[in-house]
């Protein structure tokens, strides 16, 4: 096949970081250009709303390289720069300095952002979101001055926000209007759990609610709370909002191609433009873990790299369709969530290990297949349910529940033809 001169990435998250250095470690010896918004070297975002608030991290330690890696591997980083355009029939990408970037194959790596939370007084001075480093060093800032918090959303961000403000000592009310924690994601079993650990730390939760209005002081234009649709009122001089991700599908579907709740890509992740491929959050891939099997849009780590690595290596001429087994994890307080698979919707799901204990699984089931496990302190099940679901191994709910069951053995059995 043809191998392309110049590979130009769009986004310097991890998909676009991953893609680079993976081109290097394919021996792709062609030009690798990086550009992207954020200034600065790329960096990991999975500590922002850990280590890096708590004050474990700084700045340097969530750097995804240091300077002489961009050097020593030939990889032109464009950091603070904005594509506004690309031009399909030029291949060529414009930024909106006006320089145009030449391509031979561009890898669209341009992550999602945080939805806006559409409502009177969200611009207000202490209502914060949390995805950049920037946005996460004014958090780790003013939490320093915080005595109560309302976090709008019971999603990852918001409840790995509340276990780090909570143990700080902040009074902290979860606003979401689901009737559980992570209900995207999360069994009924494994919500439960995590609404009683963060409840033990003192932490509110108020459910089925909407917010629609934050609340302004007197003068000075700062937050004071929120107001619910039922007429509730619920103090902060914070108000984090993590009420989910819009992809950043726009510079795609301005080209032209094919967009539907993010960038569509077939089983290579080539978009509908074999020049163009898209990864990470912002792209839409078949999936045979999911429902359908998807399409659908992933939005974790495991994915971005897993996904720049498949890109890298058919660019530099070994092509395979994307098939990792999808993972995931989230630290909020003592309990380390893990998830393997695709576990929701599910039909069925079964308890391994004791959740009072706070070391258990959710085995889930979908049309008689396992789907996903979610562990919560409980790594070699995580291990192993990555296992079984590479093998397409065989395993009745039953085994699952049974302690006695011997998970290892048959994670190491492929499914019989
Ligand atoms: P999310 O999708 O995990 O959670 C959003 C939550 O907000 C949902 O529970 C939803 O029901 C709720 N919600 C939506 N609109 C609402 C409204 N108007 N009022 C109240 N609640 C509302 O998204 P989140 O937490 O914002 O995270 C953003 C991104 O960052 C996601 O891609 C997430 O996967 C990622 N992330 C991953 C982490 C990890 O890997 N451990 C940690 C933090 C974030």
């Amino acid at each position: 096949m043809n191998r392309p001169g110049t590979v130009l990435v769009l986004g310097t998250g991890q998909a676009g970081f991953q893609v680079a250095a993976s081109l290097r470690e394919e021996k792709f010896d062609g030009r690798v250009v990086l550009v992207g918004d954020e200034p600065g070297l790329p960096y990991q975002r999975p500590p922002l709303s850990k280590a890096y608030l708590t004050g474990k991290a700084d700045a340097d330690a969530v750097r995804l390289r240091p300077d002489r890696f961009f050097a020593e591997h030939r990889l032109e980083l464009r950091a603070g720069e904005r594509a506004a355009r690309i031009d399909r029939a030029g291949r060529r990408v414009v930024l909106a300095s006006g320089e145009a970037l030449p391509y031979d194959h561009l890898v669209l790596a341009l992550g999602a952002r945080n939805r806006a939370l559409p409502v009177p007084g969200a611009e207000l001075d202490g209502v914060v979101q949390l995805r950049t480093l920037g946005d996460a060093e004014g958090l780790r800032r003013r939490l320093e001055t915080t005595r109560e918090a309302v976090v709008v959303g019971a999603g990852f961000i918001g409840l790995e926000f509340a276990a780090v403000a909570a143990a700080r000592g902040v009074a902290v009310t979860v606003v979401e209007a689901a009737d559980r924690p992570m209900a995207r994601s999360l069994s009924v079993a494994m919500s439960a759990f995590f609404r009683g650990a963060h409840e033990r730390q003192g932490v509110r939760f108020v459910f089925g609610a909407s917010v629609v209005r934050v609340l302004g002081g007197d003068g000075g234009g700062r937050a004071t709370g929120v107001e619910t649709a039922d007429g509730r009122r619920f103090p902060g001089d914070l108000v984090l909002v993590g009420i989910g991700v819009v992809p950043n599908a726009e510079l795609a579907a301005d080209a032209g191609l094919a967009v539907a709740d993010g960038i569509v890509v077939d089983e290579r992740l080539e978009t509908s433009d074999p020049a163009i491929s898209a990864i990470g959050d912002c792209a839409r891939h078949p999936c045979r873990f999911a429902a359908g099997a998807g399409p659908v849009r992933i939005e974790s780590v495991q994915n971005a790299v897993d996904q720049a690595r498949c890109v890298a290596a058919r660019l530099a001429g070994r092509t395979a369709p994307y098939g990792a087994v999808p993972w995931f994890w989230s630290d909020q307080g003592a309990s380390k969530l893990q998830i393997a698979g695709m576990a929701a919707p599910h039909d069925r799901a079964v308890v391994r290990g004791d959740p009072a204990g706070g070391a258990f699984s959710v085995f889930c089931f979908r049309e008689g297949g396992l789907a996903g496990v979610e562990s919560v302190n409980r790594p070699l099940d995580h291990v192993l349910a990555r296992k079984l679901l590479a093998n397409g191994a065989d395993l009745a709910p039953e085994q699952a529940a049974d302690p006695g069951f011997d998970l290892k053995a048959r994670a190491g059995t492929p499914r019989a033809a």
